[in-house]
């Protein structure tokens, strides 16, 4: 996207933006090597080398954070060999110029909560293990698993050589023919719940993520999504 040069250079932490024109108007600044002066000139970082004093300048993008209802059918890949639907391609039309990403994935039959950001530092570390950032998910599995067997994945179960560390778990209905229970997890290993309740006989039917830390998805239509700011950041990173 195009943007005027002062305002690029007052990004990358080149200082304010009348510190920015100052720059301009000592010669100090270049694009493609070439030294502009022209205080109204407009470029896009993505395609342009901008220098100052002879140096690159390293342009960081507005942050912004994204909370998708991913629909079940979608992929949390950027791109997909089989061609199925990507999740990003839920955003197109809206405007949105920054180049985002999902904060970890969910499996193409998981629907519900997922965040999608340009910024790599967060995404770190909700996903690293050590900050335990829990996430939450409805997950609809057959039978009526017992009391005992709910609470030894609540304690923690052996899963391919690795056992899971302790979670969360309510039961929300129950009929004859399947139960719906949340759970709440703060690891990330891949198809984790299904294999949890595969483990104790009751595999899942249905996933659905509910939230990251405190952050809920609430009613947020399937393949809707919202632009959230800092308190939701700060409710997924009180989660743990
Ligand atoms: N656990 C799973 O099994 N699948 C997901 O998509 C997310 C968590």
């Amino acid at each position: 996207m195009k943007e005027r040069l002062q305002k690029i250079l007052a990004r990358s932490g080149a200082g304010s933006r009348r510190t920015a024109e100052q720059y301009i108007s000592e010669g100090r600044v270049s694009i493609n090597g070439k030294v502009v002066t022209d205080m109204g000139i407009k470029v896009d970082p993505a395609d342009h080398e901008i220098c100052l004093n002879g140096k690159p300048i390293h342009c960081s993008e507005e942050k912004i954070y994204i909370l998708l209802n991913k629909p079940t059918g979608y992929v949390t890949t950027l791109s997909d060999p089989q061609g199925r639907p990507i999740v990003t391609s839920l955003l197109a039309g809206a405007g949105i110029s920054q180049r985002v990403f999902p904060v970890g994935r969910l499996d193409l039959d998981t629907e519900g909560a997922l965040l999608l950001t340009n910024d790599g530092e967060l995404a770190q570390h909700i996903l690293h293990p050590s900050f335990e950032i829990t996430k939450t998910y409805a997950a609809k599995v057959t039978g009526r698993p017992s009391v005992d067997a709910i609470g030894r994945l609540a304690q923690g179960i052996e899963l391919e050589g690795r056992r899971t560390s302790p979670a969360k778990l309510k039961v929300i209905r129950e009929t004859a023919r399947f139960t719906v229970i949340e759970i709440t997890i703060h690891e990330g290993r891949k198809r984790q719940v299904r294999k949890m309740f595969a483990a104790i006989g009751h595999p899942v039917l249905e996933l659905k993520r509910i939230a990251y830390g405190r952050l809920k998805l609430g009613s947020l239509p399937s393949g809707k999504f919202k632009i959230i700011g800092k308190k939701d950041i700060e409710k997924i990173l009180a989660g743990n």
